[in-house]
């Protein structure tokens, strides 16, 4: 139910107020000057300036003082003063950036995700901002897409958690609180499932696999109490997903109870046209509106045609007032009828930018998103050796180019040379063919060929770091690639610098795995780096001196080769799986194991851990699992626990196996923990083939362990 000052202004509103407040715009349209990338097309709109005293919100306008400003302009000029609401893609963090959510879901801990959601609004929200267009909950399977590096990864379960704990972070209890900002769960749905992994490709997917894999994060965003959801691009199943009403008014709204606000993506209800589905800018509004979307994000059909489609009786004032409704009562609950600037504050934005305590939590939380792949006695590296030479070559030995997506490029980064030289201080870096990897998006595929120069340089170093990856720019939205190797020079500097026969220790910075079978083999040990953000450097010298031991584990697998995409652990067992008879006839390749190169939850440690006592028992209230964890090292360390279930038989086949919860132990050498999980009926429900959830009784094996390929297993039966 809406406040009485909503159903007044609503009563009193005109239509272009109305349209006006259903539309948001760039900041250049409000007369500010912003050179800035806008991520769609930017069609003529065909706006008049007084159609913009109506508009309700902008995008990406960044300043305290700015954005101040243009408050003032606005409300002045606003018939009614209706404040504007800021919102911005605040992804992970503001001006102190944070990993890459890709690498945040590899830390299995969603506090960390918490805290940097936490720090990202208490910048963004001193800099003007009042929403952010975070978190992006979908689930991904195909690394081709450059915005796998913008997911949580493949798992349901972990996406989440992920979210919610994102959403936690940016809205609090209460997101009007000072430093709170609202969330916008985005894209619904299923845009991660892009046919061939090309963005904005087409989506299809039956009803029971997008209940089963790609809503459950969605979903919990909406029960964590996101106020915004932004529709997707793609289609699904042959409708934009804005457009769609099963999506939108059947799953979102009457399914889920959400009361909050949809908006479009970057001109996507422009793009229903695009798509053959509207066959105007007419029919796109009304059936934009029609399938819920509150707000048109930088296209203009609401404003042009809500007025005519009202006359021809294609649209209800109803419909219009539930979407205007949703819109004044966000901006009521962020308290801008009261407080338009909000948080907006020149002095803390400055204060608060960057600032020790920030980054001391992005560099706790960039080291606990790093995944340890492969290490054969290399590393850690011992930071006390007098004299110890080591050497630092690629692309990213120094570059600042280590934010990822959505975060720029900064002055204020810290390279891996720069925590090295603070971690190693006696230690003498030799760094070579430094040279800083262009983006293909420019036309750039590779780095010039130093490989002869750069092993006589670093020939006679202890040990090698060799910092290799894509371009950060070749990741993210129209990001998608067919051939997911190291550049072919990235590749030979492997090769030859393992023919030194010191120590190589490659060092991963990519948005998404790559494809590192074929230069495996030439590193002694591997570290998935992702993009770190602010603290890359020092997060990775504490990994590589050992003064963190990695814990992370891989939320995304990692495919041998890209033909063997999509590959993913919860997949159905098929009628003939690998090993279920003898001879050819059965789901393999003849070129390629069916197995990933690295699998979902994998990632070592300096630490050794070892399981005993398993148990699985059955009691009223479900599944009781128990096991012993020990740490059987001299180095402490953090133990991921992981619990899959799998469900043997159903109405509907079953993944081999699924995520149903984690612990993460923390174990000094030698001590070990006992470690339970209860695995309730409800857990163990699913979308049947009337896309009821239903827990069905049956015989399920539990599995506990390390990763999806390292587990203990039993059996239980249990009945309803
Ligand atoms: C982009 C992205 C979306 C983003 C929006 C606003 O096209 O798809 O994630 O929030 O536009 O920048």
């Amino acid at each position: 139910m809406a406040s009485k000052r909503v159903e007044e202004l609503i009563s009193s509103m005109s239509l272009e107020e109305k349209l006006g407040e259903m539309t948001q715009l760039a900041p250049f349209f409000f007369g500010v000057d912003e050179s800035m990338d806008l991520t769609g097309p930017m069609a003529e709109l065909g706006l008049q300036e007084e159609d913009i005293k109506y508009i309700g919100s902008t995008l990406n306008s960044f300043g305290a003082e700015k954005n101040i400003a243009m408050q003032k302009k606005h409300m002045a000029e606003q018939p009614h003063g209706i404040p504007l609401l800021f919102m911005a893609d605040v992804i992970h963090g503001f001006r102190t950036i944070f990993p890459i959510p890709l690498a945040m879901g590899c830390s299995f801990q969603p506090a960390a995700c918490e805290k940097a959601a936490e720090v990202a609004a208490k910048e963004s929200t001193a800099a003007g901002i009042q929403l952010t267009f975070a978190p992006m909950a979908d689930l991904v399977r195909d690394p081709r897409w450059g915005r796998v590096m913008e997911s949580p990864g493949e798992d349901p379960y972990l996406n989440a958690r992920m979210t919610e704990a994102a959403v936690k972070g940016f809205q609090g209890e209460d997101p009007r609180e000072k430093g709170r900002m609202a969330a916008c769960v985005k894209h619904f749905a299923g845009y991660g499932a892009a046919e061939g992994g090309r963005d904005y490709n087409t989506v299809d997917l039956s009803d029971g696999i997008l209940r089963e894999f790609y809503l459950p994060a969605y979903h919990a965003g909406i029960d964590a109490g996101a106020k915004m959801v932004m529709t997707s691009f793609n289609i699904m199943n042959r409708i934009p997903a804005g457009a769609s009403k099963m999506l939108f008014d059947q799953i979102l709204r009457k399914e889920w109870g959400f009361t909050g606000t949809v908006i479009s993506d970057f001109a996507a209800a422009n793009e229903t046209i695009i798509h053959g589905y509207a066959k105007d800018g007419a029919e796109a509004a009304q059936r934009y509106i029609q399938a819920g979307c509150d707000i048109e994000m930088m296209s203009s059909h609401y404003i042009h045609h809500g007025k005519e489609l009202l006359e021809q009786g294609k649209l209800s004032m109803e419909e219009i007032d539930r979407s205007v409704r949703h819109i004044l009562t966000l901006k009521e609950e962020l308290g801008l009828f009261e407080n338009p600037f909000k948080d907006a504050d020149p002095e803390a934005e400055k204060a608060l930018a960057l600032c020790d305590e920030h980054r001391a939590a992005a560099r706790d939380v960039a080291r606990k998103s790093v995944v340890l792949l492969k290490n054969e006695g290399v590393l850690p590296l011992d930071s006390k050796k007098k004299g110890l030479k080591i050497g630092l070559a690629g692309p990213f030995a120094t570059s600042r180019n280590v934010l990822g997506g959505w975060a720029g490029t900064g002055s204020h980064v810290s390279t891996l040379e720069m925590g090295m030289q603070e971690m190693f201080p006696d230690a003498e870096l030799v760094t070579a063919m430094t040279e800083e990897l262009g983006a293909m998006q420019e036309g750039i595929f590779d780095v010039e060929d130093r490989v002869e120069e750069t092993c006589k340089a670093l020939r006679n170093c202890d040990v090698i770091l060799a910092a290799v990856g894509e371009n950060p720019m070749d990741t993210g939205e129209a990001a998608s690639r067919t051939c997911l190797r190291l550049s072919p020079n990235q590749e030979k500097l492997l090769y030859e610098l393992h023919k030194l026969g010191k120590p190589v220790v490659m060092i991963l910075f990519s948005g998404r795995p790559l494809e590192i079978r074929p230069v495996l083999p030439y590193a002694d040990a591997v570290v998935q780096a992702w993009f770190l953000g602010t603290e890359a450097g020092t997060a990775l010298a504490d990994i590589l001196s050992g003064a963190y031991n990695p814990s992370g584990r891989l939320s995304i697998s990692f495919p041998q080769t890209v033909g063997q995409i999509p590959v993913y652990y919860n997949h159905y067992r098929t009628g003939r799986p690998l090993g279920s008879a003898e001879g050819r006839y059965v789901s393999r390749y003849l070129d390629c194991p069916n197995e990933p190169l690295f699998p979902f939850g994998y990632g070592l440690s300096y630490a050794r851990y070892q399981y005993s006592g398993f148990q699985v028992a059955v009691d009223q209230d479900g599944i009781l699992t128990k096991v012993t964890v020990e740490n059987i090292s001299n180095t402490a360390g953090v133990e991921t626990v992981q619990c899959y279930t799998h469900d043997l038989a159903g109405s509907v086949v079953r993944p081999v196996m699924e995520l149903k919860a984690f612990q993460q132990v923390e174990l000094a050498p030698h001590q070990k923990q006992g470690v339970t999980f209860r695995i309730t009926r409800e857990m163990l429900r699913f979308p049947n083939d009337r896309s009821e959830f239903v827990f069905e009784p049956g015989e399920f094996e539990i599995m506990v362990g390390h990763s999806s390929s390292e587990v203990l297993t039993g059996k239980v039966s249990l009945d309803a």
